[in-house]
Parts: C-alpha cells; sequence; structure tokens
C-alpha cells in the first residue's frame, strides 16, 4: 500500500480511537430476510451467477512455473487452469473431449495433460498434443479442450466458468490502487485446504465482513490481537475493502499527526464478489473461496496461505501458522455459523439485522443482490 494511502487511512483510525471506540459506519441499520440463506430457489439462481461471473481461483502464486497445472472448482465444475511456456494462463473444462473422462486432478507440473482413461494428451494451452491410435478415429484431430475466459491482473487469477462470457479488464473495480502495491504476483502458495460445512455459503463471508465479533466470539484467540472498533471500510465498486486495527497501535497516539504507517497494524480485508476474501495479514496472505454444497445448508470452503517473496519465516513458522488460521475460523466461525444456519429454519425471526458498525456486510449482500437481479 502507498505510503500516501496509509497515511489517509491511518489519519481515519486515528480519528476513531480520539472519538472513544467508534468504527466507520453504515448510514443505517440494514435488515436481511434470512430465506437469503435457505431458499432453493434464491439458491439456483446463485448458482447460475457463480458459474457465469468471473471470480477469483487464486493468486498467482497457484501457477508457480510455466509448467504449472492446478484443478480448481469454478460455479460446480471441474477446470484446470495451467501456465503456458511462454507464462500465458489457460482455463480449462476438466472434461476429455474423447468419452469426457476428468484429466487431472490436484496441482503440479507437466509438460502435457494426459487423460488417464485412453491415453489422449493436452497441451498446456488446451489443444489436442495426440490421440492414441490416431488411425481409429476419422477427421483431424482437431478437439481442444473446451477453454474458459481467463484472466491474470496484478497477482490475481479470475476465471469465469461461462465459456460465452467475457470477463471485463478490471475485475478489481478499483482495488487494484490499493492491492497493485502489494505484488501480490510474487507471493508462493503455501498450503491450501478445502472442507466441507452445514452452512451456507455466504455465511462464511459474513463471518469475515465485520470485525464487532472479536472481542466475544475470538475472546481468547484473536481478540488480545486485533481491536474490534476503529475499522475502516471503503466500497471498491461491487467489491469492499475493511482495516481492522491490531493492538499493536495503542503504542501510538492517536493524537500524533507525524505517525505515518498503517501497515504494521492493520490486518486488511477484501472481499472480491461474488465468492472471495483475500486477507493481508502482516507477513502473509489468506485467500478464502466459498461455494455452494448440496443444498443451501451447505458450503465447499477452500483456504489458503500465501507467503511473500522474501520472508526469512521457517516452513514450520507458515505450517503452525496455516494449522492455526484453519482451526480458529473452522472452530470458532464455522461452528457459529453451523448454529446460524440451524437457527434459518426454525420460526424465531424472518429477518437478521446488520448494524452501522457492519458497513461491509451490508456492502456485499447489497454487491450480490445487484449482481443477482
Ligand atoms: S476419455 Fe479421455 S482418452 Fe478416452
Ligand atoms: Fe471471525
Amino acid at each position: 500500500m502507498r505510503p500516501e494511502r496509509q497515511r489517509e487511512l491511518l489519519a481515519r483510525v486515528n480519528a476513531h480511537r480520539r472519538a472513544g471506540r467508534a468504527t466507520d459506519e453504515a448510514e443505517a441499520t440494514m435488515a436481511l430476510p434470512t430465506a437469503t440463506y435457505t431458499d432453493p430457489d434464491r439458491l439456483a439462481v446463485e448458482r447460475r451467477l457463480l458459474s457465469s461471473a468471473p471470480t477469483v481461483v487464486g493468486l498467482s502464486g497457484l501457477l508457480p512455473t510455466n509448467r504449472s497445472y492446478a484443478t480448481v472448482d469454478v460455479g460446480g465444475s471441474s477446470v484446470i487452469v495451467t501456465r503456458n511456456s511462454d507464462g500465458h494462463v489457460s482455463a480449462m473444462f476438466n472434461v476429455c473431449r474423447h468419452r469426457g473422462s476428468e484429466i487431472t486432478s490436484g496441482c503440479g507440473e507437466a509438460a502435457r495433460l494426459a487423460c488417464p482413461y485412453h491415453g489422449w494428451t493436452y497441451h498446456l494451452d488446451g489443444t489436442l498434443a495426440a490421440r492414441r491410435r490416431d488411425e481409429y478415429f476419422d477427421g483431424a484431430p482437431s478437439e481442444s479442450l473446451t477453454s474458459l475466459p481467463v484472466f491474470e491482473q496484478h497477482g490475481i487469477i479470475w476465471v469465469a466458468g461461462d465459456p460465452d462470457v467475457e470477463i471485463p479488464p478490471d475485475p478489481l473495480q478499483g482495488a487494484e490502487a490499493e492491492l497493485a502495491p502489494f505484488d501480490l504476483a510474487g507471493y508462493r502458495l503455501f498450503d491450501s485446504t478445502t472442507f466441507t460445512r452445514p452452512i451456507n455459503w455466504k455465511l462464511a463471508v459474513d463471518t469475515f465482513c465485520e470485525a464487532y465479533h472479536l472481542s466475544t466470539l475470538h475472546r481468547n484467540t484473536l481478540a488480545p490481537m486485533i481491536h474490534d472498533d476503529f475499522s475502516v471500510f471503503d466500497a471498491t465498486g461491487l467489491h469492499g475493502r475493511m482495516i481492522s486495527t491490531r493492538k499493536s497501535i495503542d503504542q501510538l497516539d492517536p493524537a500524533d499527526g507525524t505517525a505515518d504507517e498503517l501497515l504494521p497494524h492493520a490486518t486488511i480485508l477484501w472481499f472480491l464478489v461474488p465468492n472471495t476474501v483475500l486477507i493481508h495479514q502482516q507477513d502473509h496472505v489468506q485467500l478464502y473461496q466459498s461455494r455452494p454444497g448440496a443444498t443451501a445448508d451447505e458450503a465447499h470452503l477452500s483456504v489458503s496461505l500465501y507467503t511473500p517473496p522474501k520472508s526469512e519465516r521457517t516452513e514450520r513458522y507458515w505450517a503452525k501458522n496455516f494449522e492455526l488460521l484453519v482451526s480458529v475460523t473452522d472452530t470458532e466461525d464455522f461452528a457459529t455459523a453451523a448454529g446460524i444456519q440451524r437457527g434459518y429454519h426454525t420460526r424465531a425471526q424472518d429477518h437478521v439485522v446488520f448494524g452501522r458498525n457492519e458497513p461491509a456486510l451490508q456492502h456485499f449482500h447489497r454487491s450480490l443482490n445487484s449482481l443477482l437481479e
């Protein structure tokens, strides 16, 4: 983040600190029907959105070399993303053009992608390389894997799960002004995991979009390090960026107008619609992606940790860090979300409320609703 932007945002944080326990506010409280999280018809519309809108599949470090491939889920379809010898990223359905077998799983390096069923091989850009026993097939061997729109910019890879969709030239919608200086393209994927939980997919995004719950739900884990007030929120297009303030800021005098470094005292979170949360912590980046499972009551959650190029931290340090972040989000956030999801099916209430102190949450739901329209 550029120094002048850090100064500006730090000034906003300090204004909240001088005011007591203040935080950025939305204009009004917002009510959201609980059916948003349970209605199968709503889910069907959301699935159409998630399978056509550009979504983040990873940072550039997902494909670290010019022979890398990775298998990802886009809108419920298995998709292969690759980086070719010229560094160019491609995306295609993970569906063999012979009889439809899935070609890869996981990620790795390869010169070609080979279908495990009958051995047809494809170049990393998806074009057919060789058809085994070619003489049995009439016509020219022209079948390429069906390619999908893909876009890599500022270290973030976007894919649309619909071949007919065009990804706009600015999928970050202005968020790049702050994101670009982080040089995310140089980050390395340390580890990633995906698990399924009994919650609506949006609840996983919700849990990251406010700091209000830190001192209660995360009393013993995150609250000793991060304030639940003094947050700063800005919408960038349909996306949003929220800054939570680390307790190290207590050493700074809120009236000190010369202080200019925000980054050592900040956790910076972007939600990138429709389903991604990217968090810059002091020494690494976390990426969360949430997708609907079989019903509105099930989500597949991916958690990834990316490390900066020049870190001196050990593998052991990152492994511990990754384990901790998965365990806190799973045992505290997602476990609470599972109870919320059960509650939505009772007749307790037909709507939930987002306070004025939860502006990011409000913006996420307004953005999603506008995309669904
Ligand atoms: S299904 Fe892939 S080679 Fe037959
Ligand atoms: Fe949380």
